[in-house]
């Protein structure tokens, strides 16, 4: 039996059935929208785009239902029989190494590891700010950063750990999720 992914229709939908708050959905689709700009710089096409995409929007799926068992129960029992791919399963498996033991290591997972808590972050940063996103500067989420006061359940060591995984200096990581957005 040949399993297709299911398209973005259904994927929002899902989304719909198992997410009541807007904050978390939005910070979903954010992830979504920076894993996607990604696979895009990095070249990737079709199929690929759409594994990115899909693994950054439904990474925090069972959170608010199944919070014991975040993320295990959406890659158990709620996304395979779906016809999920596993590299997704794994992404999502990966976003949170300490519950489920699984460290991330392809590029996949490194990237959504990479986005997920940066998205999260700046969206706070944002929500101080009369205009979002649009004219946010690098260094403003730097003094956030190290203000620890500031979005205190935001663990910083995981921010740095995920730009290390994407080889990237987390100021060039900032900028690009800046870029994505700033434009959405
Ligand atoms: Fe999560
Ligand atoms: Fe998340």
């Amino acid at each position: 039996m040949i399993f297709v992914m299911p398209d973005r229709e259904n994927s929002l939908s899902l989304l719909d059935e198992y997410i009541d708050s807007d904050n978390l959905k939005d910070h979903c689709k954010m992830v979504a929208k920076a894993m996607e700009a990604y696979a895009g710089k990095l070249d990737k096409t079709g199929g690929e785009v759409e594994k990115w995409w899909a693994a950054g929007l439904l990474h925090d799926l069972d959170w608010e239902k199944f919070p014991d068992e975040h993320p295990m129960r959406a890659v158990t029992h709620i996304l395979p029989p779906l016809g999920y791919p596993d590299d997704v399963l794994y992404a999502i498996k990966a976003h949170a190494p300490e519950r489920t033991g699984k460290t991330p290591e392809s590029e996949i997972e490194r990237y959504l590891f990479a986005c997920d808590e940066l998205a999260g972050f700046m969206n706070a940063v944002a929500l101080m700010r009369p205009t979002g996103f649009s004219g946010m500067k690098i260094s403003s989420v730097n003094k956030k950063l190290k203000d620890k006061r500031f979005a205190a359940n935001v663990p910083r060591e995981d921010i740095e750990k995920g730009a290390q995984l994407i080889k990237k200096d987390l100021n060039e990581h900032i900028a690009f999720m800046i870029g994505v957005f700033e434009n959405s």
